[in-house]
């Protein structure tokens, strides 16, 4: 009995012997993977914190009420407005409602001195690929949760990050490393504007979108 045990432990110990190559290279493929996954995708991407703390909740309870309409409107035109001007702030946001900084700066160094909030759009295309809300919103029916997950229901604001090689959004072009999103409009990308269209038996030239 211990006899074979002893024999087992020294093949086994020649097989570690032998296969000391293998191993060394075991380990090297598991750091480069480490590396490659776990260290890489932050360096990869700036990150910017956007310029004040806006909850879409807190407009959506009891003592505001607005719907998306109310700040997202299109205009008569058709042409969609985009993030809110800060005249829309200032029907509420003249002087401070509550007591939280975020609002205290708002009013002070936005609505007071009429300038604009310098929003980051997470959401913000390529200059050469063209976007109508329009046609998405009005014509096909399209939720905005269908392309812009819950933001539309969020709390708080995640940081604004960018892909340093392309300079592009995160939220369009990153794919989502190590299964680890950001943002559920991470895949607002090519892929998922063709596979939409498909789906609706549209067939997309590259020049619908690339004008
Ligand atoms: C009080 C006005 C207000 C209301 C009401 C409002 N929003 Fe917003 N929305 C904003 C402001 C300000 C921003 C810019 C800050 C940010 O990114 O959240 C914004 C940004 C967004 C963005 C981010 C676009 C991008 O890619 O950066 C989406 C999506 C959005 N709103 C959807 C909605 C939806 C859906 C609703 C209704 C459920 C809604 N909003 C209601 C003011 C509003
Ligand atoms: C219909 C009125 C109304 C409008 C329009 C409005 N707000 Fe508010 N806002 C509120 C109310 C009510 C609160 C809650 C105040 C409190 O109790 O702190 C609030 C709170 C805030 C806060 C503080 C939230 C916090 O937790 O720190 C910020 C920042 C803010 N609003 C930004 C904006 C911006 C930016 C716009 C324009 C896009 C806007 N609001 C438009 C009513 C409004
Ligand atoms: C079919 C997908 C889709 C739907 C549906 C959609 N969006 Fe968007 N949204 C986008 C894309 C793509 C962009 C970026 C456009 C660009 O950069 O040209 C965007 C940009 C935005 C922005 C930032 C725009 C800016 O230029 O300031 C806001 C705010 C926004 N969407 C809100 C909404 C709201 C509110 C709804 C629902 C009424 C909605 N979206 C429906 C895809 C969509
Ligand atoms: C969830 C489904 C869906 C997604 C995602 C989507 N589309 Fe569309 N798109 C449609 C449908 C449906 C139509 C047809 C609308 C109509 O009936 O005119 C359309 C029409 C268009 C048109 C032609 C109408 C126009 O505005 O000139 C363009 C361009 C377009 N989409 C670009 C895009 C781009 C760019 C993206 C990605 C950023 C995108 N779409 C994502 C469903 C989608
Ligand atoms: C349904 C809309 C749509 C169609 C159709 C489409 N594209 Fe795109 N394309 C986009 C969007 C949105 C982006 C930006 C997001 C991204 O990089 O994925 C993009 C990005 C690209 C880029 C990368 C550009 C850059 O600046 O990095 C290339 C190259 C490209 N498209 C080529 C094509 C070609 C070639 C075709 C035709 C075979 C085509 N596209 C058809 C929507 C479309």
């Amino acid at each position: 009995m211990n006899d074979r045990l002893r024999r087992f432990k020294g093949l086994l110990a020649l097989g570690i012997r032998r296969q000391k190559g293998r191993v060394l290279f075991l380990v090297g493929l598991l750091a480069v993977l480490w590396a490659g996954w776990v260290l890489f995708p932050p360096l990869m991407y700036s990150s910017t914190e956007q310029p004040l703390k806006f909850s879409h909740l807190v407009h959506q309870g009891k003592d505001a009420a607005l719907t998306c309409n109310d700040c997202h409107p299109f205009r008569p035109d058709g042409s969609f407005a985009g993030i809110p001007s800060i005249k829309v702030c200032a029907d509420c946001h003249g002087e401070a409602i509550g007591t939280t900084p975020d609002e205290k700066r708002l009013v002070e160094e936005y609505v007071t001195p009429g300038k604009e909030v310098p929003w980051l759009v997470y959401s913000r295309q390529p200059m050469n690929a063209y976007f109508s809300h329009v046609q998405h919103v009005k014509t096909a029916k399209i939720a905005c949760e269908e392309c812009h997950g819950d933001h539309g229901g969020s709390d708080e604001l995640p940081p604004f990050q960018v892909n340093r090689i392309s300079g592009y959004s995160r939220a369009i072009g990153g794919a989502s490393t190590a299964g680890k999103a950001i943002l559920p409009t991470e895949l607002m990308r090519m892929d998922t504007c063709a596979e939409c269209h498909e789906k609706n038996g549209r067939r997309s030239s590259c020049l619908e979108c690339h004008k």
